[in-house]
């Protein structure tokens, strides 16, 4: 039988593993445990969650063999189910339907629904093609020096201390994903507390990207759906509770999926309570600049946290805001207490990341830097990103309104208040399934719309499924 599908794997692993238990997410190690040992576990469990019968028909894996499978060394490997978020789009490209509407998709759309590049990202890379003396070489390990330190400005603030003071390590890397994915190896190695408290909701790959950095995941409060706002109360005696040292993931802006963001008071608060605690705050900053339209704005979060001298670790992606996602760029900077510190810890991010992918790409980094050191580019690049924040916001108030004309029940104003590029929109698992069925709108389960998706000419059509979901299905 099917190794995986026998539950060897995850049997052993766990009687083996008596200190291992399922706490939120079913992830939890004892400190003893090597990286090693824990990044096997985790692997473990990612093949097989133990709600998974042998069938594993719940979640979509299927183990059966089929007589071509008969023979290959890999017949017992069961297929994965498709990813929770990417999955949407697969099940959108399967439907002929001439009215289906992709609202799962993470990435910005024109009013047209086409993809955007930008036209500073193409004037940037006419500028590199042009110019002969580029070559291929490789980068170094930790990626283009230039663009390392004008994408540590661009997130501190030209003027920081950690920037004066020399006291922050940055080094590019694979995107958001990929910068997040270092700072959680590195914090493994080399971090006295291996317990990283994200927020629920979150993005979904963050639980997947630290357990497999050998980080132990447990949860925050943040989201209340009675009010479809921030849950400060649960957050703060979540946060609170936490053992010392612990690590703590913030989205820097536009929190992913529910769209809501602390005030800069909520802000200041959570600040003081984490500095109290000893806590080690990890931002992901992948919406810079999306949220408002400006770029110092959305990152004062992550500012607060600098300015009082104290340490801290962003994961930056240029993936929305310079549109470069298949690109690949982001940066991991480390803010530590003193330039010594920081040349130390920069030299073990260099073997963290030269067995992963020995050095990042040129390409993205390049067209970043190019944009980056040139004021009239810059300037260039933050009048579009903030046409495409616009639109977003324009988009909101437009499914808002189309709402209200139809009278549909219930309080749409989250719509309108909540940020960045996702509505998390409170329609139940049922609603949503109804509006694929029925509307041919793919969204994902939990009734997060990327409101980039959206366009004038598709918002009524949204507006009818809406009405229609919530008044036919409970
Ligand atoms: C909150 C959050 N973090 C990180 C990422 C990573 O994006 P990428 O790896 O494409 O930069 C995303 C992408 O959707 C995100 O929403």
């Amino acid at each position: 039988m099917n190794k995986a599908c026998s539950g060897q794997i995850s049997a052993r692993d766990v009687s083996e593993r008596k200190e291992m238990n399922c706490g939120i997410h079913g992830v939890s190690f004892s400190s003893s445990a090597t990286p090693s040992e824990r990044r096997l576990s985790a692997l473990a469990r990612h093949l097989i969650s133990p709600t998974e019968s042998c069938s594993c028909s719940a979640s979509g894996v299927s183990a059966s063999i089929t007589s071509s499978d008969v023979g290959s060394v890999f017949s017992h490997v069961a297929r994965a189910p498709e990813d929770p978020i990417l999955g949407v789009t697969v099940a959108y490209n399967k439907d002929s339907s001439p009215v289906k509407l992709n609202l799962g998709v993470g990435a910005y759309r024109t009013e047209e629904g086409k993809p955007l590049v930008l036209n500073v990202v193409r004037k940037a890379e006419q500028q590199l093609v042009n110019n002969r003396s580029r070559v291929k070489e490789y980068l170094p390990i930790v990626g283009l020096a230039e663009f390392n330190k004008l994408s540590a400005k661009l997130i501190f603030g030209v003027d920081s201390p950690c920037i004066r003071d020399n006291r922050v390590t940055t080094v590019q890397c694979l995107s958001g994903t990929g910068s997040l994915r270092v700072g959680g190896e590195f914090l493994t190695r080399h971090y006295h507390q291996r317990i990283i408290y994200i927020p629920v909701p979150t993005w979904g790959n963050h639980p997947k990207v630290f357990t497999l950095a050998g980080l132990s995941v447990k949860s925050y409060r943040y989201y209340d759906p009675i009010t479809r706002g921030l849950d400060f109360k649960g957050l703060v005696e979540d946060l609170d509770s936490a053992p010392s040292g612990a690590i703590v993931l913030l989205h820097a802006c536009a929190h992913n999926p529910t769209g809501v963001d602390p005030s800069i008071q909520q802000w200041e608060q959570i600040r003081q309570m984490i500095r109290s605690k000893g806590l080690l705050p990890f931002f992901d900053s992948a919406y810079q600049g999306f949220a408002s339209g400006n770029l110092d704005k959305d990152a004062q979060s992550v500012r607060m946290f600098v300015a009082d001298g104290g340490e801290c670790i962003v994961a930056q992606s240029f993936a929305k805001n310079m549109g470069l996602y298949g690109e690949r760029v982001g940066a991991l900077s480390i803010v530590c207490k003193t330039a010594d510190v920081a040349g130390k810890v920069e030299s073990q991010l260099k073997l963290v990341i030269r067995p992963m992918y020995s050095n990042p790409p040129i390409h993205g980094a390049s067209i970043v830097a190019a944009i980056l050191r040139d004021r009239t580019l810059y300037d260039e690049w933050t009048i579009e990103l903030k046409a495409m924040a616009d639109r977003i916001i324009s988009m909101r108030h437009q499914l808002f309104n189309a709402l209200r004309d139809r009278d549909t029940p219930g309080d749409w104003s989250h719509i309108i208040k909540q940020i960045g590029m996702f509505t998390f929109t409170g329609l139940n698992v049922r609603q949503v399934s109804f509006m694929t069925r029925e509307y041919h709108i793919y969204m994902t389960a939990d009734g997060r719309i990327s409101m980039a998706g959206l366009s004038s000419s598709t918002v009524s059509h949204l507006a009818d499924a809406i009405h229609a979901a919530v008044t036919h299905v409970a």
